[in-house]
């Protein structure tokens, strides 16, 4: 099939899976390929290039991904001058069950090699994909800014990869050795954004308050809260080791972040914690929680579990449980154990079964919704500064914001707000997860 003539533009139809840096990198790739001519396309019937970015930080993960690859190839069987890729993690950890689910496959594109795509495009090889794949330790795409998004809030990468080396986590097999954006590159992204319209904005890395490059984390939030116009500053996924004093104090002393912190636990019980490499104990994260509150007495608590980790006891268990019991944290992601090949924990044996792992998960799942919805309830009669993101899905006459605590508000709003608008809100009630509320 002839290429299309230049007067017609190409268009790229891109699916992203896995966390928000795929998210932003997804975004980074858009912003790339806009500037070569394509335009984005929904429909991937239409596109001359379809991409997915893929993520591999559970198996489930990894056979979405791959589902929706073996039914999207469909397009190229159907006409072979359609380029057709992968991006992101399983890109780098999976390259031999892609290509043998999905022959079609004609790009990879590991996350340290999105600065090769152009290139990339402009080459087809006869003895497989065209790819880049391996750690670039360097990579930070200096000098690469995503497109700006039209909504109110965006997301701003400062950080690439992961040293900790956790035992049940493939990241830094996918996404390579830790390395942190210049504050000057930060500044400049995040100004762009401000003067697109964005005034919050969400600071992502694998151990995002780890980040150091010619300044410290502390100064970095104090420097982004000097901007006018940015309303909110959030970061994620932080690692609770790295909440240093410094850190909680530029936090409480930096009005514009939210007083709102993702501390991902893991687990309650300090064996499974040596045994995940997490580097605190049951004790030390709950003194770091302490920490937090003596500078932000307010704070919301949100974070991560990981149920039936190998050699999970019923004991080690019940300490997820009662830890739980003692922050009543107001969300958490929850996630039964998934072995990932190549990682440390991979080597041991599981001892849980898949039901006993199901039921201990069921648990924390039930006692988080009794905590979240206690959290909630307590705030309501209280005015709370609401930022408007935009209408429900569900009914248009119903938006949708949050609270600083990054609770999410359902309300009617006045005709002339929109989207990135503060409001004072009233809280009136609960309904499950959301809160409702009126204009105060
Ligand atoms: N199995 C289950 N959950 C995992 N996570 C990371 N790796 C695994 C795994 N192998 C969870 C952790 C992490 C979140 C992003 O995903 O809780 O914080
Ligand atoms: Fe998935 Fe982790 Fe890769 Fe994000 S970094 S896409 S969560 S494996």
């Amino acid at each position: 099939m002839p290429d299309s003539p230049p007067s017609v533009p190409r268009r790229y139809f891109l699916e992203t899976y896995g966390c928000q840096m795929n998210e932003y990198d997804s975004g980074l790739v858009s912003g790339m390929l806009e500037g070569l001519g394509y335009l984005a396309t929904r429909e991937p019937g239409e596109a001359d290039l379809i991409l997915v970015n893929t993520c591999s930080v559970r198996e489930k993960a990894e056979e979405t991904a791959l589902d929706k690859l073996v039914s999207i190839a469909y397009h190229k069987r159907r006409n072979p001058a359609v380029r057709l890729g992968v991006l992101g993690c399983m890109a780098e950890n999976r390259r031999e069950s892609i290509l043998e689910r999905v022959p079609e496959v004609d790009l990879l594109l590991g996350p340290d090699h999105y600065d090769q795509l152009a290139s990339a495009l402009g080459r087809t090889s006869p003895t497989g994909p065209v790819s880049a794949l391996g750690h670039a330790p360097s990579q930070t795409y200096a000098g690469f800014f995503p497109a700006v998004p039209s909504s109110a809030i965006a997301q701003v990468a400062i950080q690439r990869g992961c040293d900790k080396n956790c035992a049940y986590c493939i990241v830094p097999t996918t996404r390579g050795p830790e390395r942190s954006r210049i504050s000057g590159d930060i500044l400049e992204e995040v100004r762009r954004l401000v003067d697109g319209g964005v005034v919050e904005i969400n600071l992502l890395g694998q151990t995002v308050n780890a980040w150091r490059a010619d300044i410290s984390f502390a100064d970095l939030l104090r420097e982004l809260g000097k901007l006018g116009g940015l309303r909110r500053i959030r970061f994620t996924s932080p690692h609770p080791r790295h909440f240093t004093e410094s850190v909680c104090r530029a936090m409480a002393e930096t009005p514009s972040v939210c007083p709102h912190v993702h501390a991902p636990l893991q687990s309650g019980s300090s064996r499974v914690l040596r045994a995940m490499r997490r580097q605190y104990s049951r004790d030390q994260y709950l003194s770091i929680l302490e920490r937090l509150r003596r500078w932000i007495p307010d704070a919301a608590f949100t974070t991560d579990i990981i149920a039936g980790f190998p050699g999970e006891t019923e004991e080690d268990h019940r300490e997820t449980l009662s830890l739980m019991d003692a922050v009543r944290f107001d969300q958490a992601f929850m996630f039964a154990y998934s072995a990932r090949p190549g990682t440390p924990a991979a080597e041991l044996v599981e001892t849980i079964s898949d039901e006993e792992k199901g039921g201990r998960l069921a648990e924390i799942i039930e006692l988080q919704r009794r905590h979240a919805y206690q959290r909630l309830d307590e705030r309501v009669g209280m005015v709370e500064d609401v930022l408007l993101e935009g209408a429900s899905r569900r009914d248009p006459d119903e938006w949708i914001g949050k609270t600083p605590h990054f609770r999410k508000v359902v309300l009617r709003k006045p005709e002339d707000a929109g989207p990135g608008q503060l409001l004072k809100v009233r809280i009136l009630s609960r309904n499950g997860q959301v809160l409702r509320g009126e204009c105060a």
